[in-house]
């Protein structure tokens, strides 16, 4: 059975395609899926922003061929996991959810690091490079406790 996990931004340019990107590299690509989206509309179809993909390659990985796309109501169907960057894109998402089930499958990402307090992983659009940095690092974390606790 293959386990489905969606990493879900505001712009689906900075941080999911990053995680998208991290969690990819540390599983087994036949048995997980990974994908990413973003809750707005503005970068439907770009490539990730030149900051990502400039820490990502710092770090060995490629991101660059990613394509932005919105989250929408059938990601709920298509994924069991849903992790979200922070508490906005968690309110813009569970929104959209119809069940109890829908709503389940939503977590804030850092849950993983830091269980029941509500810890975003910053947007870095508006900052510099460093904030990119500490992004990469907080989400190269949470994905390594992914691997672990989810069995990935
Ligand atoms: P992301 O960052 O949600 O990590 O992709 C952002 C990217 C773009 C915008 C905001 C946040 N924007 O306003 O266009």
């Amino acid at each position: 059975m293959q386990t489905k996990v969606l990493m879900v931004c505001l712009g689906n340019i900075c941080r999911s395609p990053l995680a998208e990107g991290i969690l990819k590299s540390k599983v087994d690509t036949l048995k997980v899926t990974v994908d990413s989206a973003g809750t707005g509309h503005w970068h439907i179809g770009n490539s990730p922003d030149p900051r990502s993909i400039a820490i990502a390659k710092d770090n060995g990985l490629d991101i660059s061929k990613q394509r932005g796309r919105q989250f929408s109501v059938e990601d709920f169907d298509r994924f069991d996991y849903i992790f979200v960057m922070d508490n906005s894109n968690k309110k813009n998402v569970l929104e959209l959810a119809r069940t109890e089930a829908d709503r389940n499958k939503v977590q804030l990402l850092l849950d993983v690091i830091f269980p029941n307090e509500n810890v975003d992983v910053p947007d870095p659009y508006y900052g510099g490079n460093s904030g990119f940095k500490n992004v990469y690092n907080m989400i190269d974390e949470a994905c390594d406790l992914l691997v672990t606790k989810l069995s990935l």
